[in-house]
């Protein structure tokens, strides 16, 4: 945790945004693997961790936006969880920890609320995203659970954004770390990549090293010789000599910041020609829109210089003709590259995307597009400092949808179609960073994880 000042500067920042009505943030509850006692690993809302920082369950914080007042509801340890869990501080020491003075029962809270309601005040909420979670709202808030989503407010929503998706240097430090783990689980599978290997050896250790450093992956790893499927969290494969394993994970910290880094990797350590070609034209489309990554400029303009680059390497290398900037213009890349540039990052490792996707990504100058493969970019607006963000560009041959392309008759003007099936067999490649907005341009966050193909085959294991 941090220091208590950082979680009341962060409320105080909110208390700016909304002047009337209470927010409502309420911790996660423990989740049941299969059964009741048998539980996940424990997550922390993320935001009722940025505004209240404690990270177990069994907590409420409400805000009052017009007299200022901040109560932390949770009940404090009777002597069953204390045998079994150990002494904690009481709800009071831990409500002073982040700068709270008022607490008060959890079973107060629904009285408080039900109190608030009768005044007709509005109790700002966010989005639910668990199950149990929309249960817990609906039942404090008199919903049914289906109509919870619905009815939490866009107010809340909008400021939540605006103060989390801007990080400060205290934030931009755990990021860091966040990737210098990163950096020690993309390096050991580096040095793992050879045949024979299942992936699933190479999952775990990763997974481990995020563990060990008393967190854990911001999402499932995604580790895979098959990495034409986007999001291939099966790890059954055995790797075979000549193909490339596409590696996909990141660590979260105790204080929930994540990183999200993906690099592709030979198996047994050396790129062949062919591989060789396609990861070079990977690598100046992520390079090339890093450089161009600026405060004021659209992330979709920096999607657009990645796909750009796509279609001139692919065009260079026969697979695709035409004219570049028609081919771009028509969305014949997302043969190729069917998904976004990136996402922000920050607490969730698709950072606050669940407050809706659009009030993230997008705000009243940069709506979505609605082009396949477009669609899919997560943030598309205008970049201001502070903003932190993946750079994820691919290169796939999806065998799937070639075919459909193909039978479609899908931008025969812009693909080669016949030498195209002849890398129905490749797999794909995909080059992620985790870039800061700077106030002049921006940069890599964490240690350098190699990346050149000289890197990557210098870090490899070469058998
Ligand atoms: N790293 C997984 C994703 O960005 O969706
Ligand atoms: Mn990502």
């Amino acid at each position: 945790m941090f220091l208590k000042e950082v979680y009341t500067d962060r409320r105080n920042r909110l208390k700016k945004e909304i002047k009337s009505g209470l927010a409502l943030f309420i911790a996660n509850h423990e989740a049941a693997m299969n059964y009741p006692a048998n539980t996940y690993h424990y997550r922390q809302d993320s935001h009722f961790s940025y505004f209240f920082g404690l990270p177990h369950p069994g907590f409420a914080g409400l805000i009052d936006f017009e007299t200022g007042e901040e109560i932390l509801f949770g009940n404090d340890l009777d002597i069953d969880d204390i045998i079994w869990m150990g002494p904690q501080p009481s709800v009071a020491e831990q409500a002073a920890e982040v700068g709270i003075q008022k607490t008060l029962p959890y079973s107060k809270l629904i009285e408080t609320l039900q109190k608030a309601g009768t005044k007709g005040r509005d109790i700002h909420f966010l989005p639910p995203y668990r199950g149990e979670m929309m249960i817990e709202l609906g039942h404090l808030l008199g919903y049914k659970p289906s109509e919870v989503k619905e009815n939490a407010s866009m107010e809340l929503i909008k400021a939540v954004v605006k103060l989390k998706e801007i990080k400060d240097a205290l934030e931009i430090a755990e990021l860091e770390k966040a990737v210098d783990v990163a950096w020690l689980m993309h390096t050991t599978a580096m040095k793992m990549v050879k045949a024979g290997v299942v992936e699933q050896k190479i999952a775990g250790a990763i997974e481990g090293i995020a563990l060990s450093y008393g967190g854990a992956v911001s999402f499932p790893v995604i580790l895979s010789q098959d990495g034409q499927i986007l999001h291939n969290h099966n790890h059954n494969n055995i790797l075979q000599e000549g193909r490339m394993c596409v590696v996909d994970a990141g660590a979260e910290l105790l204080s929930l910041y994540a990183s999200d880094i993906t690099r592709t990797i030979p198996v047994g350590g050396k790129f062949n020609q062919r591989q060789k070609d396609v990861y070079e034209i990977v690598l100046k489309a992520n390079m090339d829109s890093i450089t161009a990554t600026a405060p004021d400029k659209e992330y979709r303009d920096m999607h657009f210089i990645a796909a750009t680059r796509i279609t001139e390497g692919l065009k260079n290398l026969g697979l695709m003709k035409g004219k570049v900037e028609d081919a771009v213009a028509a969305g014949a890349h997302t043969l190729f590259f069917p998904h976004g540039l990136g996402h922000q990052l920050g607490m969730d490792v698709h950072d606050l995307e669940g407050l809706g996707e659009n009030n993230v990504g997008y705000d009243e100058h940069t709506t979505r597009a609605s082009q396949f493969g477009t669609a899919y970019l997560r943030m598309g607006k205008k970049l201001r400092p502070g903003h932190v963000i993946t750079n994820e560009p691919g290169i796939y041959f999806i065998p799937a949808l070639i075919d459909k392309f193909r039978t479609e008759g899908q931008f025969i003007d812009f693909i080669n179609y016949d030498k195209v099936e002849s890398y129905k067999d490749f797999g794909g490649i995909r080059i992620e960073d985790d870039i800061l907005v700077t106030e002049t341009g921006s940069r890599i966050l964490g240690k350098a994880i190699p990346k050149s193909v000289a890197e990557v085959e210098a870090t490899a294991c070469n058998e």
